[in-house]
């Protein structure tokens, strides 16, 4: 259904932010909080570099620490997984994380063009197969990577391709609707910075 534009926000989910306070932890004394989400807050390390990400969805754990998760040009960086400290009131356990420190997508710029793009696409897929109900983002995913020919240049296509091989193996869902979830580099390279959550 082209022409029709995506929700900006994902199922009214995004308005939801996690009501925890920062976890106490010598890393974390004192770092400004820089982000928050439904499931992770993100603080500032400090050197331009790096942040702590502390995130309390299982689905968002697996995607920055299993050995088997997509890596390359538009997956970020996990540096070092510092481990649990603490439990949120959901129930999860935090795991502090320090990460690659990425930028929100900045107004008309290449990499910008390219997330509303591949949003437009999901979303229109999403519209194909809504009727599937929960298993609509990813049958909706797997139908963008497998229909040729493929949308995008080689690696923004290799990275659906990973991110849907993820999605399958580890039962979780594609959660590329919002551009919260999709940030960039300094270098302008579009990441996909958050890009599934649990059902
Ligand atoms: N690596 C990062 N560097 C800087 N800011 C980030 C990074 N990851 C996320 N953020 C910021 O934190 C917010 C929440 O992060 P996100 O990963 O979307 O959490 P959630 O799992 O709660 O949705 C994002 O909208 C973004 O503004
Ligand atoms: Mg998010």
């Amino acid at each position: 259904m082209a022409g029709v534009p995506p929700p900006s926000i994902a199922l009214g989910r995004q308005s939801i932010l996690l009501p925890d306070p920062v976890p106490a932890h010598p890393l974390l004394d004192g770092k400004p909080e820089i982000g928050r989400g439904e499931y992770s807050i993100v603080l500032d390390k400090g050197d331009d570099e790096r942040v702590y990400k502390v995130v309390s969805s299982p689905a968002d754990y697996f995607l920055y620490t299993a050995d088997d998760r997509p890596r390359g040009k538009h997956f970020p960086i996990t540096y070092v997984d510092h481990g649990i400290i603490g439990r949120a009131q959901s129930g999860y356990p935090f795991h502090l994380l320090e990460m690659e420190k990425l930028y929100p997508l900045s107004e008309s710029c290449e990499a910008a063009d390219l997330a509303t793009r591949i949003i437009e696409l999901y979303w229109s897929a999403c519209q194909q197969w809504g009727q599937l109900g929960i298993n609509m983002g990813r049958i909706a995913l797997h139908h963008i990577t497998g229909t040729k020919p493929l949308a995008f240049n080689d690696s923004v296509n290799s990275a659906l391709q990973a991110l849907s091989d993820f999605v399958e193996e580890y039962h979780v869902l594609p959660d590329i609707l919002n551009t919260n979830n999709l940030m960039m580099r300094k270098d302008g390279t579009l990441v996909f910075s958050d890009p599934v959550f649990i059902a």
